[in-house]
């Protein structure tokens, strides 16, 4: 399990990426950020598109930008967006991490609230590799 240092960190990376969203269209921004299990934290946020289907999730840009730069084995992403509730990471973003094994799920807001899920408990249907 991660400590709460750590925790904080991530969340600090994923506001800063998320100040960087691109999100003319649903007016949501969203950061996150993904710790490789070498320490490394990569940021993303969500780009969004016209041609509304195209977009991507900020969690899925902060993985894929990991993987972009060789990173295979995780300990945990985080997300964060201007919500009421923490932000709760989607479908496809959760198939993503399960194909990575990214177990420990960190959902902030802006206004602090954290919650720490098992991707088991978000996502316990994902495809293709078993988590347990
Ligand atoms: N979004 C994310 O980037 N991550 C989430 O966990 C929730 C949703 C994005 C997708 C879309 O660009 C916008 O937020 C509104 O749904």
């Amino acid at each position: 399990m991660i400590n709460a240092d750590i925790i904080d960190t991530m969340i600090r990376t994923a506001k800063e990426a998320r100040s960087h969203a691109h999100c003319p269209y649903s007016g949501e921004a969203v950061g996150a950020c993904v710790l490789a299990s070498d320490g490394t934290l990569y940021g993303g946020c969500n780009v969004e598109n016209a041609s509304y289907g195209l977009s991507c999730c900020a969690e899925r840009v902060a993985i894929f930008r990991a993987v972009a730069d060789s990173k295979r084995d995780f300990d945990a992403i985080a997300v964060v967006a201007d919500t009421d509730d923490p932000c709760v990471p989607c479908g496809a973003c959760c198939q993503v991490m399960a194909e990575f094994k990214i177990r420990d799920v960190i959902m902030a807001n802006l206004k602090g609230d954290v919650q720490v899920a098992d991707l088991m408990d978000l996502a316990p249907c994902a495809a293709g590799k078993t988590l347990r």
